[in-house]
């Protein structure tokens, strides 16, 4: 499969593209074997792993771990094979499930459609504290990517996937770009170095100020917000995208950006989910990455730019896509423009920095935040979607 190395793009992580969806005769024939199999249902987190491992998003990992590539990555954050991965992604059985679980099995939506045969290759037994305490350096069952830890089957279940079927009416399917596709398209319009945006939250002037500096010096930019499931106080994702296309419309030109979307779930692991967010980009073609402060973050869990620090545990030439850092970025009221504690030397009093809590007030109230915080169309985006909320009651 053609993925625009030849052309100048950074090569996908491990090498080459490892999509495990299977198309025409024999996806039908997955399909009619998949009915006689013991089904395990996927919940929308593991559905999302799934997706990843179908467009080749989780590339070069071909399922769910196996025990050795489990323990490497939680310990080491590298594959057994010296692979950069530093986020196990795993799939739980109970004790009865996979006593009945003998070689392959049908993985199914959450009605029941079988999308996916994995070969259970192996079962094997984990401690959750200690993945939570090396994964999300908690192990506190506040901290959301621990709950769901916590959460899991007490066994996990290792083997490859062949995907059949993508889950039915999935959101966003206009922006529902695989690998392949984002790297056709940075081929098609010339791109050699794009940088890649991971966010969850709406943009604000912050998040625009870093995306347009780390454009300055690339080619184009991915601007991938994620959509899989996030915590239930953070903004839906199709309120982002509304955010993105007024945004774009009027603060953007056309042609240095794409937007697409990225189908992960957010872990909130910080640090690592830096790294794994880095690694998933490169997969789509991004030869850059931004990471600014408290990336991938949640609570007070992490420090401010340890998402940034822990890429020095990591050999460059192995990880290939080179992270761009970025400090707390602010609007300044004496510079009359964003900035950083890098770029201006002014007080606190100069500077306009509001809490969530602040941004959600304006909003509940229906007043536009500060035109230096976030734009004024963004901020109608957010207004219209809280009146509907407090409506919907
Ligand atoms: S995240 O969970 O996806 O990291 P968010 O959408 O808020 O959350 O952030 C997206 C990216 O922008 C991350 O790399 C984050 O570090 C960065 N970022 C967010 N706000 C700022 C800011 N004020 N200054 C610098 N970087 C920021």
């Amino acid at each position: 499969m053609p993925n625009g190395t030849e052309q100048g793009l950074i090569e996908p992580h491990g090498g080459k593209l490892n999509p495990r969806e299977v198309t025409g005769d024999a996806a039908k024939a997955l399909a009619d074997k998949a009915k006689s199999l013991p089904q395990r249902q996927l919940n929308s987190r593991e559905l999302s792993d799934l997706e990843l491992l179908a467009n080749g998003g989780f590339s070069p990992i071909d399922g769910f771990l196996t025990e050795a590539d489990y323990k490497s990555s939680r310990d080491t954050m590298h594959l057994s094979n010296g692979v950069p991965w530093s986020i196990p992604v795993t799939l739980s059985a109970s004790k009865e499930q996979a006593n009945s679980y003998k070689g392959d099995i049908a993985l199914t939506d959450v009605d029941g459609t079988p999308l996916a045969i994995m070969t259970v290759a192996e079962t094997f037994s984990y401690d959750k504290k200690d993945e939570a305490n090396k994964v999300f350096r908690t192990e506190e069952d506040k901290h959301p990517g621990v709950a769901a830890l916590y959460a899991q089957e007490e066994l996990l279940i290792g083997g490859p996937v062949q995907i059949f079927k993508r889950p039915e009416n999935p959101t966003f399917p206009e922006y529902r770009l695989d690998p392949a596709q984002t790297r056709a398209a940075f081929v098609e319009r010339g791109w050699k170095r794009v940088v890649g945006f991971q966010t969850r939250n709406p943009v604000h002037r912050a998040h625009e100020y870093i995306q347009k500096a780390a454009l300055e010096i690339t080619d184009g930019l991915l601007l991938h917000p994620l959509v899989g499931d996030t915590k239930s106080d953070d903004i839906p994702a199709d309120v982002r995208m509304d955010c993105y296309r007024v945004l774009l419309e009027n603060y953007y030109p056309a042609d240095r950006v794409l937007l697409s979307v990225l189908p992960a779930a957010m872990r909130y692991a910080g640090p690592r989910e830096a790294i794994f967010h880095a690694i998933m980009r490169k997969n789509y073609g991004c030869s850059h990455f931004i990471v600014g402060r408290d990336h991938a973050g949640v609570g007070k869990y992490y420090g401010t730019y340890d998402a940034q620090l822990i890429f020095s545990e990591f050999d460059a030439q192995k990880l290939g896509i080179i992270p761009l850092f970025f400090e707390h970025t602010f609007f300044c009221k004496r510079c009359e423009g964003m900035a950083s504690t890098k770029t201006c030397p002014h007080g606190a009093d100069d500077r306009i920095a509001l809490s969530g809590t602040q941004v959600r007030e304006f909003l509940t109230q229906g007043k536009e935040p500060p035109h230096e915080f976030s734009r004024p169309e963004v901020a109608q985006v957010l207004i219209k979607a809280e009146r509907a909320k407090a409506s919907a009651g």
